[in-house]
C-alpha cells in the first residue's frame, strides 16, 4: 500500500509518519509539504531514508495529479493551522485550507483514490464554560476565525465531493493536539520553552479558557482506525476528555519546571478567541472500537516537557522570532 501524506513535514503530519512507519511498516509513505515557517524536514528524523519527501504546494494541479494518481490513500493533513497568524493574515489560510483542499478533492475524484480528511473541532465554534454539552458530529458548523472558517469550509467541499461526485472520503475533528515537533507559536511549547528560557508563560485574556487535550499519538492511531475502518462520507469526532483550562496547563507546565505555579503573565486577549472546546468522541469509540492509549493529560504532559528539554536544536532556531511576532502583538 502507497500512501500519500500532506503536511507530513508539520507537527501532526511528522508524527503520523513515524506513528505509520512503527504499527504499519509494510506501508510506502509519500510527503507532500510546502516547507513553510510551520514545517521542519529534521521532525521526520530517520524516516527521511525511507520516505519520499516532495516539496510542493497542494494547489499545484499538475503535482498534486501526479502524486495522488499512484498512491491507494490520500491522508490530508496539510494545512494553515495558527489563529493568531490567520488573524494577521487570512490570505494563506485561504489558499492552503480551501484551494488546496479543493485541489486535492479534484484529484482523488479523477483517479478514483481514498481520502481521509483531517479537521479540527474548532469548526463548531465555541461553548460556555458552565456548558453541559460537548461537540458531537450533529453539532451545526458555526467557525469563529479564519482559521476555522477556512477548515470548515474545506470539510464541506469534502462532503460535497462524496455527495455530488461520490468519491470516497472520510472526515475528522480532533481537539487541541500536543505532543513533539508542535512549533513553538502554538501554546503548551510555547509556554515549555518560555519557561525553559526564564520567561513568563503568556496567557490569553483570564486565561480560563478551556481546550480539550490530545496526544498526537492518540489523533494519529485514531486517524488510521477511520481510514481502516471508517464509512465513506462519515465524519468522526476525535478526542481523549481531556478539558482543561489554559492556567491549569500552565501551572503544571511551571510546576513540572520548578517554579511557582502562579508565575505566569496575562497578555492581551486575541480577538474573538473562542472560550471552551470538548468532544464527545463516542460515534468513534462505538462504532470504530478506538481508545487513547494517554488517559492520564499529566503524564503526556510530563513526556511533553522533557521532549523539548531534551530537544533544544530542534526548537531553538524559531524561538526568538516567533517571541518577536508575539511581542509586536502585546502577547
Ligand atoms: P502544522 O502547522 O504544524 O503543519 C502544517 C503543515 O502543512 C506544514 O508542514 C506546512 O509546511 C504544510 N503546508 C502548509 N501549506 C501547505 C501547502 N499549500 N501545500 C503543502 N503543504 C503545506 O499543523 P498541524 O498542527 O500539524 O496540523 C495538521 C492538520 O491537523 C491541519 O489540517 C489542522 O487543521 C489539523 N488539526 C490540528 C490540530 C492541532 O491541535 N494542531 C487539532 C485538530 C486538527
Ligand atoms: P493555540 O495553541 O493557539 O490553539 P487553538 O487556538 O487552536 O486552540 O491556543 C490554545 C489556547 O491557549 C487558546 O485558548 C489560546 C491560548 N493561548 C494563550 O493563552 N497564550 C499563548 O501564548 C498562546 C499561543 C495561546
Amino acid at each position: 500500500m502507497r500512501v500519500l501524506v500532506t503536511g507530513g513535514a508539520g507537527f501532526i503530519g511528522a508524527n503520523f509518519v513515524h506513528w505509520t512507519r512503527a504499527h504499519r511498516p509494510d506501508v510506502e509513505v509519500v510527503v507532500l509539504d510546502a516547507l513553510t515557517y510551520a514545517a521542519d524536514g529534521s521532525s521526520l528524523g530517520s524516516a527521511r531514508d525511507e520516505v519520499e519527501l516532495v516539496h510542493g504546494d497542494i494547489a499545484d494541479n499538475a503535482l498534486v495529479d501526479r502524486l495522488v494518481k499512484d498512491a491507494d490513500q490520500v491522508f490530508h493533513f496539510a494545512a494553515e493551522t495558527h489563529n493568531d497568524n490567520s488573524l494577521a493574515d487570512p490570505s494563506p489560510f485561504v489558499h492552503t485550507n480551501v484551494v488546496g483542499t479543493f485541489s486535492l478533492l479534484e484529484a482523488v475524484r479523477r483517479h478514483g483514490v481514498r481520502l481521509h480528511h483531517v479537521s479540527t473541532d474548532e469548526v463548531y465554534g465555541d461553548l460556555e464554560l458552565d456548558d453541559p454539552a460537548r461537540f458531537t458530529e450533529a453539532t451545526p458548523y458555526n467557525p469563529s476565525s479564519p482559521y476555522s472558517a477556512t477548515k470548515a469550509g474545506s470539510d464541506l467541499l469534502v462532503r460535497a465531493w462524496v455527495r455530488s461526485f461520490g468519491i470516497s472520503a472520510t472526515i475528522s475533528n480532533c481537539s487541541n493536539n500536543y505532543g513533539p515537533y508542535q512549533h513553538v507559536e502554538k501554546f503548551i511549547p510555547r509556554q515549555i520553552t518560555n519557561v525553559i528560557d526564564g520567561i513568563a508563560p503568556k496567557l490569553y485574556g483570564d486565561g480560563l479558557n478551556v481546550r480539550d487535550w490530545i496526544h498526537v499519538d492518540d489523533h494519529n492511531a485514531a486517524v488510521w482506525t477511520i481510514a481502516e475502518k471508517g464509512r465513506s462520507g462519515e465524519t468522526y469526532l476525535i478526542g481523549a476528555d481531556g478539558e482543561q483550562t489554559n492556567r491549569d496547563v500552565v501551572s503544571a507546565v511551571l510546576r513540572e519546571l520548578g517554579q511557582p505555579e502562579d508565575a505566569y503573565e496575562l497578555v492581551r486577549d486575541r480577538p474573538g478567541h473562542d472560550r471552551r472546546y470538548a468532544i464527545d468522541s463516542s460515534k468513534l469509540r462505538g462504532e470504530l472500537g478506538w481508545r487513547p492509549t494517554y488517559a492520564d493529560f499529566s503524564s503526556g504532559l510530563r513526556a511533553t516537557i522533557a521532549w523539548y528539554r531534551d530537544n533544544q536544536d530542534w526548537w531553538r532556531p524559531q524561538k526568538a522570532a516567533t517571541e518577536a511576532k508575539y511581542a509586536q502583538l502585546n502577547q
